[in-house]
């Protein structure tokens, strides 16, 4: 009798959720079958389609290096396998030359190309919220003015079953945020909502910065969504910490024109981009307007833990400073340190402005994860090569010279001088970093 029971419920809450999902597909596909008008390709619609295309990095997944630009083909890693990305010139064959602006807003927002639903590799999930202008525009830029490319898509990698892509619908209606055009929140002025329409929407901080949860679907779509959005996450082998406001050492030490002097030029006096932030910045941020970064920096400094106790700010300590002058190297990884990190970064953990980072009261070398240090000196790394700074310095990377325990401790002894808090690293972490970088 009560397996019976159980088996009814079970039975009821299935025909439940499949007809929720049949009205919610219903939506979505009559939302999507609006056609929409495509307006006159005037000079000014495909500029700025052409800004909102560096807005949101379309060329960081569409083009790769020596090929015809957008033409695809970049490799991506999933959990199942790899895909790639897709010809999105205006060629009819192998492109997007046959899409109206119908199919391409149903592609760039919903996830849907012509049928199929996309891998969330492209991140529709973020720009669900284009305002209807705006995908014109894209639209616009890319079947006028982008040069058609006849460069054929690859196909995926994933074995027959897992290639399926139903699945990928059901991920999309239960986990991709409803597709609508942005709104600002009650009480945003202006410019925090140009900012928040962006870092939102086409500039996709989200997918980097957001945690997700066991279905990768992201665990916030908006500020809106409470403290988990932009709260950090790990993205490959490096940590992109969090971007909200929330005690010392973190971004709401930073100025609203630091934020932005990052945005624009990689780096400020508190610290230089690396990982794929590197190539967010070179392909998109560097192009923004600086109303625009100001604006993206106007947001991020409202993103808050509310009810946080606010937090004293960072207070340097020159504890270590004076031990390494007088030849006092006993805190572990201080010899280390001064042995390979010195020369650059200097003793007093203070670098050079612009050239080496400053690594004193720096976020990311007390980030609550400290794989980022750890990956930088095994790996190294470049500052990034913007209009504003066209010099590059690199580090090199250790992994060659320093064993897992001693990575492990320099990144302790920068993790916790000169005023830094942070907790330590493990030479087993440092070991299960080091063969994630190994090539495949
Ligand atoms: C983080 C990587 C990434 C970024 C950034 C990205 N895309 Fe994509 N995009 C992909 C991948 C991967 C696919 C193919 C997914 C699949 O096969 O399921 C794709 C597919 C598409 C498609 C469907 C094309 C087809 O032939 O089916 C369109 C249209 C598209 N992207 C447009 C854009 C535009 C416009 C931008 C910038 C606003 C952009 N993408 C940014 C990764 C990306
Ligand atoms: C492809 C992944 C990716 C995307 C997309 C991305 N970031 Fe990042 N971001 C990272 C990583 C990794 C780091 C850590 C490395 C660094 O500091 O340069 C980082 C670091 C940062 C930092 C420095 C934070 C600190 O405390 O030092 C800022 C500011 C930042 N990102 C802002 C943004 C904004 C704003 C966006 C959206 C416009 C964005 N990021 C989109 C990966 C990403
Ligand atoms: C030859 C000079 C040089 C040496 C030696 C060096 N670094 Fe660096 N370091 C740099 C440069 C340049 C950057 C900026 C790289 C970038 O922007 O991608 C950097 C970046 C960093 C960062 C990231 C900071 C930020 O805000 O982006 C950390 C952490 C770091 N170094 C730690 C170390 C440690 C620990 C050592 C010793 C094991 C070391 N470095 C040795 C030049 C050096």
């Amino acid at each position: 009798m009560r397996l019976k029971r159980l088996l009814a419920m079970v039975g009821g809450a299935l025909v439940a959720l499949i007809a929720a999902m049949a009205v919610s597909y219903v939506s979505d596909q009559r939302a999507g079958e609006k056609t929409l008008m495509a307006p006159t390709p005037t000079a000014a619609v495909v500029a700025r389609g052409a800004y909102l295309a560096r807005l949101g990095d379309c060329a960081a997944c569409h083009s790769v290096p020596a090929r015809p630009a957008f033409s695809g083909g970049l490799r991506m890693r999933t959990p199942i396998g790899a895909i790639y990305t897709t010809n999105i010139t205006p060629d009819v064959s192998n492109g997007i030359g046959r899409f109206t602006l119908t199919d391409f807003d149903r592609a760039l927002r919903f996830g849907v190309a012509k049928g199929h639903t996309l891998y969330p590799a492209m991140p529709y999930t973020s720009y669900y919220n284009t305002t209807p202008a705006d995908v014109a525009a894209l639209y616009a830029y890319f079947k006028y003015a982008v040069p058609a490319s006849s460069v054929p898509n690859r196909a995926t990698d994933i074995v027959f079953a897992l290639s399926m892509r139903w699945p990928l619908t059901f991920w999309r209606w239960l986990f991709a945020p409803k597709p609508s055009p942005f709104a600002a929140a009650p009480g945003m002025t202006n410019e925090v909502a140009k900012g928040a329409y962006f870092a939102e929407g086409l500039g996709h901080c989200g997918e980097c910065h957001t945690p997700r949860g066991i279905f990768l679907q992201a665990r916030a779509a908006t500020g809106a969504d409470g403290p988990t959005y932009l709260s950090g996450a790990v993205i490959e082998n490096y940590f992109a910490p969090s971007l909200r406001s929330d005690g010392p050492g973190t971004l709401g030490e930073w100025s609203a024109d630091e934020v932005t002097q990052f945005l624009l030029t990689g780096g400020n006096t508190r610290g230089i981009a690396f990982g794929s932030m590197t190539d967010v910045i070179t392909h998109s941020t560097q192009y923004m307007t600086s109303e625009d970064a100001l604006a993206t920096a106007k947001y991020l400094k409202t993103l808050g833990f509310p009810g946080a106790t606010p937090q004293p700010s960072f207070v340097y300590d020159a504890t270590e400073h004076r031990a390494l002058k007088n030849g006092d190297a006993s805190k572990p990884g201080a010899m280390l340190y001064l042995n390979n990190c010195a020369a650059c970064h200097r003793p007093d953990g203070m670098g050079y402005e612009r050239v080496f980072p400053r690594l004193s009261g720096n976020p990311i070398v007390q980030a609550r994860n400290p794989l980022s240090v750890v990956s930088i000196v095994l790996e190294g790394s470049r500052t990034p090569r913007t209009g504003a700074s066209p010099a590059q310095f690199t580090m090199p990377g250790f992994a060659w010279r320093l064993s897992d325990q001693d990575v492990a401790d320099v990144v302790n002894f920068v993790r916790t001088s000169w005023g830094n808090h942070a907790s330590a690293a493990t030479a087993d972490a440092v070991r299960r970093t080091r063969s994630y970088a190994a090539p495949e």
